[in-house]
C-alpha cells in the first residue's frame, strides 16, 4: 500500500464485535492499526494474545494497546503510545460501548451514569486525548459508532438510545468545530447486528421495578429475537462501513452513515437528510450558518 493512502488508526473496544472485525480488516488492507483493549493483562489477555498471534502469523501491522475508555489517563497514555510509535494518527474509531436494556424507570441514576460513562464520556475522553494531535497535524478523523436507536427510539432501550443520541450530538458539534482545523468527525448509525453486545448487556439491578414491566419486556425481547433469528444481519456490514470511512479521502466523509436492512436504511437516511436541512435552515435564521462545517468562519 502506498504511503499516501495508508492510515494510522486506533480502534477502541477491539476485543470483540465490530471493533474486532474492523481492526482485522484494516490491517489486512495494509493500514497501521492499533487495537485498543481494556485490561489487557486480565479480562482481555486471550483477545490480546489472539490479535498478536494473528499479526505475527499474517505479518500484519497490527498492535494491541491498553485503553479503558472510562479512564482519562488510560486514553491519554494510549494516544501518546500510538503517536510515539507511528509518528502520526490519522483516524480514531470510538467503538467501545455497551447496552443497559430495560424500562427506563427500573434503572437507578448510577446505572444510567455507567451507561453514559462508556458510550458518551468514553468517546469524549478519547477525543480529548487525540484532538490536540489531530489539530496540530491539520488532518484526521473521529469516527463514532452510533445506533439507529438514537434516531428512532423504541421501548426498553431508553438509556442506550439516549447515550447514542448524545454521541450523535457530540459528533455533530465536533464536525462543525473541527472543520476549520482540517479535522473531521463522523458517525456510523448501525441497526442491530449479532455481536457480543447482547451477552454483555447489563439489566437493571432493581428487580422489583424491572419485574413490574416483566411481561411487556419479555414479549418485546421475544419478538425482537425472533425477527433477528429469521433475518440475521452480517456485522461485517458495519465494520466495512467503518473501514470505508477510514479510507475515504479527507474532506469527503459524510457526517452520518447508516448501516441497516434496506427498509430501515431508507427511513433513517430520509430522517438524516431532513435533519441536515433543518440544521441549515435554523442556523441561517440564527445568523450562524457560516459556522457550520463547509463554511469558512472568518
Ligand atoms: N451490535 C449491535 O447491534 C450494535 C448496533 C449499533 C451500535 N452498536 C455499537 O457498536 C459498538 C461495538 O459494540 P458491539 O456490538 O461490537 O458489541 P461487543 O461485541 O460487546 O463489543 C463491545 C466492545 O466494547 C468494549 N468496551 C466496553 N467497555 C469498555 C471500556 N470501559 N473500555 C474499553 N472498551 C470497552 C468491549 O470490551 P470488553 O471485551 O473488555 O468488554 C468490547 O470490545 C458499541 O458502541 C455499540 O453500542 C452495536
Amino acid at each position: 500500500m502506498s504511503e499516501d493512502i495508508r492510515r494510522v488508526v486506533l480502534v477502541t473496544g477491539a476485543s470483540s464485535g465490530f471493533g474486532r472485525l474492523t481492526v482485522e480488516t484494516l490491517a489486512r488492507r495494509g493500514h497501521q492499526v492499533f487495537a485498543a483493549l481494556r485490561d489487557v493483562p486480565g479480562r482481555n489477555a486471550k483477545a490480546a494474545a489472539e490479535l498478536a498471534a494473528l499479526a505475527s502469523a499474517d505479518k500484519l501491522d497490527l498492535h494491541v494497546v491498553e485503553l479503558d475508555v472510562t479512564d482519562q489517563d488510560s486514553a491519554d497514555h494510549a494516544i501518546d503510545s500510538v503517536t510515539s510509535a507511528a509518528g502520526r494518527l490519522d483516524a480514531v474509531v470510538n467503538n467501545a460501548g455497551g447496552i443497559f436494556p430495560g424500562p427506563v424507570e427500573a434503572f437507578a441514576a448510577e446505572e444510567a451514569q455507567r451507561q453514559f460513562d462508556v458510550n458518551v464520556f468514553g468517546a469524549l475522553r478519547v477525543a480529548r486525548a487525540a484532538l490536540p494531535r489531530l489539530r496540530e497535524q491539520g488532518h484526521g478523523v473521529l469516527i463514532q459508532v452510533g445506533s439507529i436507536s438514537s434516531r428512532v427510539t423504541i421501548p426498553y432501550s431508553g438509556l442506550y438510545a439516549a447515550s447514542k443520541a448524545a454521541l450523535g450530538s457530540l459528533t455533530e458539534a465536533w464536525h462543525h468545530e473541527l472543520a476549520p482545523f482540517g479535522v473531521e468527525a463522523v458517525i456510523v448509525d448501525a441497526a442491530p447486528y449479532p455481536t457480543n453486545i447482547g451477552a454483555n448487556a447489563v439489566l437493571p439491578a432493581d428487580s422489583a421495578r424491572f419485574g413490574a414491566y416483566g411481561e411487556g419486556f419479555g414479549r418485546f425481547v421475544a419478538e425482537l429475537t425472533e425477527r433477528q433469528t429469521q433475518t440475521p444481519g452480517d456485522p461485517t456490514a458495519v465494520s466495512d462501513a467503518i473501514v470505508a470511512l477510514v479510507e475515504t479521502p479527507d474532506g469527503e466523509r459524510p457526517l452520518r452513515t447508516v448501516v441497516a436492512p434496506a427498509a430501515q436504511l431508507d427511513a433513517v437516511q430520509a430522517l438524516n437528510a431532513q435533519a441536515g436541512e433543518t440544521a441549515q435552515a435554523v442556523s441561517a435564521d440564527m445568523g450562524v450558518s457560516a459556522f457550520l462545517a463547509g463554511h469558512p468562519t472568518s
